[in-house]
C-alpha cells in the first residue's frame, strides 16, 4: 500500500515537473519574439472604466494599447459578454497574448457569502474552503481568472476597516483559513475550468498599520513580523497560492511597493515563490507621495528591482520602465523575469490555448446563484452567526410566541445585507434574502411579524421612535436589526468611534423601557462598541454580513433550526481606548491580577482591562462540559510527543456543535512569550448527553517561537497546557515540560 502510495507520488511530481518544463519552454518561446515594449506591457494592469475599485486616472485610450500589446492585464471586467469583448480587442494585438481578468472576489461572487471575517467566527474549514470554490465556480464561469483573495492580514485593531476583509487576530486561526481558502479558489489544479488563481494579500504586514487608519505606516520588529504577520502568507503559498499582492503602508519606512526584502529575500528567495507579485492600486506611484521617490521613474525603477512584477493602475512601469532598462538603470533580466512570471501563469490557466475558454454564456446562466450555491452561502451563513447573550434561554425563539416585532434600520434593508467588498449585480437584487423575508418565511402563518423602522442607520433624528414604540407594545417579544451599514468598514473605511451609529442605541432603550423582552441582532464588518446594549439587553446576536442569504440563515438560528456554534476571531473591545487589544499579550513586569489591582500595575485607571467578549468566545443554545484531561506522559524531549486527551460532554437539551480550543503558554522564554497562544482546535458535534473525547498531539513545532535572532526554535522549560471553550473560558489545565 505504502509503496502504491510512493509510486503515486512520484509519478504526480515527475508529471508535473514536466509539464512545467514545457510551459517554461513555451513562455521562452513567447518571450523570444517579445520587443521591450510588449514585455512592459504584460507588466501592466488597468482597471475597467466603469466599475473601479480604487481611485481612477481614467484617461488613457485602453483600445488602442490593448491593440498594441500594452497591457497584460485587466482588473473589473466582469461577465462573459465583457470579457469575451476586451478580450477580443487584446488579441488584435502582434503577439495576441490573450489578457488575464482580475477581480476582487472576496466573499462570494453573485451568491455572496457572509463577509470573511464572519466566515472565520464559524472555525469551520472545509465551509470556508467550499465558499471559497463556489466563489470561484461563479467567477470563472462569468470570465474571471484570477480573485484578489484571499486577504490574509492579522487585524487587531478594529478601527481599520479593513478586519472584515481578513480572518481576525489570530496568527494560528488565520493561517488555516488563508490555505483553505486558496484551496477553494484554485480548485484541484490551475487550468480547469472552473479554478481561478488567488492572490494573497497585501504583503507584508497591511493589517498594523498605525491608529487602524488605512493605508497608514507600519513600524513593527522583526521578530514580530515573523511570529504573527507572516505565518499566514507562508501558509497560502504553501497551498500553493498562484499569486501575491503587495500592500499600500511602508513598513519600518520602507515602502512595501519597494521592499526587497519582503519581496526578493523573504518571498522569492526564501519562500521560493514561484508566481507574481501585482502592486496594490496605484501603490508604485503613490512611493511619490510617502516621501521615497522623487518622481514616477524612480518609483518604477524600485518597484520592479524590488519584485513587483505587475504594476496595478500607476502607469508607472508604462511610462518609465522602457527607458529606465535602455538606460542600464534596470537589467533586462529583471523584466524578463516578471514577464516570464506572468505568461507562465496565462499558460497555466489555459489561455494560450483557449483565450475564451472561461467565456461561455450557457455556463454563467447556470452557474451563478444556483441551488446547490445558495445552500452553501446559507450552511456558511448560519455558521458564521455569533450568540454573545443568550439569559433566561429567551432564543430560540419560542413557540409560544404569536406575535413578534421586528424593528431597526436593518430589518427590510436588501443590498445592506451583502456587506463591502461584494460584487453588484446592477438591475437585480431580487436573489438577496432579506432579515424580514427569511424570518417572515420560516414562521408559521400564524404568528404575527410586525415592522417598524425605528431609525436610520446613521439619524440623529428620533422621529420614527414612536411608531416603533407602539409596534413594540403590542408584541410579546422584539427582535431589533442595527448596526453599520455595510460601507462603515471595508476598504478606506476606517473609524475613530466604533459605536453604534447614530440614535440606534437610544432606540434600542426606548423598545427596552416598553417592558417587552428584546433580541438583539448586530450588523457589522468589525466589532462594535455597545456597552449599554451588553449590560442590559437579554439576548444578543452578532450576525456580521451575512450575505445573500442572510435571512434565512438568521431564521435559520433565531428559530432554533441551527444552533449556533461561531466563535469570535477578534478580541472585542469595550472602548476604543483599549485598542489595539489582543488575547495572545505579553504579560509584562506588572500585570493586574483584577480589575482592583491597579496601583502601579499595568492597567488603565479608569477602565478595566478585560475586553467585552474575548477572542475565541461564543455561546450555543446548549451547554458544554470539559473534564478528564489526561496526559500521556508531562516531560517530553525534542524529538518526541505528548498526547492530550479529554472528554467533552453535551450537558444541554439541544444537539449542538463546540469548538474545542487548545492553548499553550512558554513559561518562560529568550524572548517573553504571550499569556496563551491558540495552538489547535477541533470543532465537534454532539447530541444532548453525548460525550466525546477530543485528541489533541503537542510536538516541538507547537512549542516553538522565533528567538531574538529570529531562529525558529522551543527552548526547554515548562508549559502551560490549556484547553477551553474560549480566550478567556478555559475550563482545564495542565503542565508539561520540554526537556
Ligand atoms: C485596493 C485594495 O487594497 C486591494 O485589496 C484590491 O484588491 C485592489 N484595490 C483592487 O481592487
Amino acid at each position: 500500500m505504502i509503496n502504491r502510495i510512493i509510486i503515486a507520488i512520484l509519478l504526480l511530481v515527475t508529471t508535473t515537473a514536466a509539464a512545467q518544463t514545457k510551459i517554461d519552454r513555451r513562455v521562452d518561446s513567447v518571450l523570444r519574439l517579445m520587443t521591450l515594449e510588449e514585455k512592459v506591457g504584460q507588466l501592466n494592469q488597468y482597471t475597467a472604466d466603469g466599475l473601479a475599485t480604487g481611485p481612477v486616472s481614467g484617461d488613457d485610450r485602453k483600445d488602442e494599447q490593448l491593440r498594441q500589446g500594452k497591457v497584460g492585464s485587466m482588473l473589473n471586467v466582469k461577465g462573459v459578454k465583457d470579457t469575451r469583448a476586451v478580450q477580443t480587442i487584446a488579441l488584435q494585438s502582434r503577439l495576441r497574448i490573450p489578457l488575464l481578468f482580475g477581480q476582487d472576489v472576496i466573499h462570494g461572487y453573485k451568491t455572496t457569502f457572509p463577509i470573511p471575517l464572519a466566515e472565520a467566527a464559524s472555525w469551520d474549514l472545509a465551509a470556508i474552503e467550499k465558499a471559497a470554490r463556489v466563489a470561484a465556480v461563479e467567477a470563472a464561469a462569468s470570465g474571471i481568472h484570477w480573485t484578489f483573495a484571499p486577504m490574509v492580514d492579522i487585524g487587531r485593531d478594529p478601527r481599520w476597516g479593513r478586519v472584515m476583509e481578513g480572518a481576525g487576530e489570530d496568527t494560528y486561526l488565520g493561517s488555516l483559513i488563508a490555505a483553505a481558502r486558496v484551496k477553494g479558489f484554485q480548485g484541484k489544479r490551475l487550468g480547469d475550468i472552473d479554478a481561478v488563481m488567488a492572490c494573497v494579500k497585501h504583503f507584508a504586514a497591511y493589517g498594523a498599520a498605525i491608529g487602524g487608519r488605512d493605508y497608514n505606516s507600519v513600524d513593527m520588529s522583526d521578530r514580530m513580523l515573523w511570529e504573527t504577520y507572516l505565518p499566514p502568507f507562508k501558509a497560502a503559498l504553501d497551498a500553493g497560492a498562484a499569486t501575491f499582492m503587495n500592500s499600500f503602508n511602508d513598513l519600518n519606512g520602507i515602502p512595501a511597493t519597494a521592499n526587497r526584502y519582503l519581496q526578493r529575500d523573504i518571498l522569492k528567495g526564501k519562500w521560493k515563490f514561484s508566481g507574481f507579485v501585482v502592486s496594490d492600486w496605484g501603490s508604485i506611484g503613490e512611493m511619490i507621495a510617502h516621501g521615497y521617490s522623487a518622481d514616477g521613474a524612480a518609483a518604477a525603477k524600485s518597484a520592479i528591482l524590488a519584485g513587483s512584477d505587475m504594476d496595478m493602475e500607476s502607469r508607472a512601469y508604462r511610462d518609465h520602465l522602457v527607458t529606465l532598462v535602455k538606460k542600464g538603470e534596470v537589467p533586462l533580466s529583471i523584466v524578463d523575469d516578471a514577464v516570464r512570471r506572468i505568461l507562465r501563469k496565462k499558460f497555466e490557466m489555459g489561455l494560450f490555448d483557449d483565450p475564451f475558454k472561461f467565456c461561455n454564456e450557457e455556463r454563467e446562466q447556470q452557474a451563478l446563484n444556483n441551488a446547490s450555491h445558495k445552500a452553501a452561502a446559507r450552511d456558511m451563513a448560519k455558521k458564521s452567526i455569533v450568540l454573545l447573550k443568550n439569559e433566561n434561554s429567551l432564543l430560540p425563539l419560542s413557540d409560544t410566541l404569536k406575535r413578534i416585532a421586528f424593528i431597526g434600520p436593518l430589518v427590510k434593508e436588501v443590498k445592506q445585507n451583502l456587506g463591502f467588498w461584494s460584487i453588484e449585480m446592477p438591475d437585480d437584487s431580487s436573489y438577496i434574502v432579506s432579515q424580514w423575508q427569511g424570518l417572515r418565511e420560516r414562521l408559521p402563518a400564524n404568528t404575527q411579524l410586525t415592522y417598524a423602522k425605528g431609525c436610520g442607520i446613521a439619524d440623529t433624528s428620533r422621529g420614527g421612535f414612536e411608531e416603533a414604540l407602539r409596534v413594540a407594545k403590542a408584541s410579546q417579544l422584539v427582535i431589533m436589526s442595527v448596526g453599520e451599514s455595510r460601507d462603515m468598514s471595508g476598504e478606506a473605511h476606517s473609524r475613530a468611534s466604533l459605536q453604534l451609529p447614530g440614535v440606534q442605541e437610544e432606540l434600542i432603550k426606548a423598545i427596552h423601557a416598553t417592558g417587552v423582552p428584546v433580541v438583539v441582532v448586530i450588523n457589522a464588518g468589525r466589532p462594535l462598541i455597545f456597552n449599554w446594549t451588553a449590560d442590559n439587553m437579554p439576548a444578543i446576536v452578532y450576525s456580521w454580513w451575512l450575505g445573500s442569504e442572510a435571512g434565512n440563515a438568521l431564521a435559520d438560528v433565531l428559530t432554533g433550526d441551527y444552533n449556533p456554534s461561531a466563535k469570535l476571531p477578534m478580541t472585542f473591545p469595550r472602548a476604543e481606548g483599549q485598542i489595539p487589544i489582543y488575547y495572545n499579550h505579553f504579560n509584562t513586569g506588572r500585570p493586574a491580577a483584577s480589575d482592583s489591582d491597579r496601583n502601579y500595575k499595568s492597567a488603565y485607571t479608569d477602565l478595566s482591562l478585560s475586553p467585552r467578549y474575548a477572542f475565541g468566545y461564543g455561546l450555543s443554545y446548549t451547554t458544554f462540559r470539559y473534564d478528564n484531561l489526561q496526559l500521556d506522559k508531562k516531560k517530553m524531549k525534542a524529538g518526541e510527543q505528548i498526547s492530550l486527551q479529554l472528554k467533552v460532554t453535551n450537558t444541554g437539551k439541544y444537539a449542538g456543535e463546540e469548538v474545542v480550543q487548545l492553548y499553550l503558554r512558554d513559561r518562560f522564554g529568550s524572548v517573553v512569550r504571550p499569556v496563551k497562544e491558540l495552538k489547535d482546535f477541533r470543532k465537534i458535534s454532539l447530541q444532548p448527553g453525548e460525550t466525546k473525547t477530543v485528541q489533541f498531539i503537542i510536538n516541538k513545532e507547537k512549542l516553538s517561537f522565533y528567538n531574538d535572532k529570529l531562529q525558529w526554535i522551543a527552548e526547554p522549560g515548562v508549559f502551560d497546557v490549556m484547553v477551553g471553550s474560549a480566550s478567556d473560558d478555559i475550563r482545564v489545565k495542565e503542565v508539561i515540560e520540554l526537556m
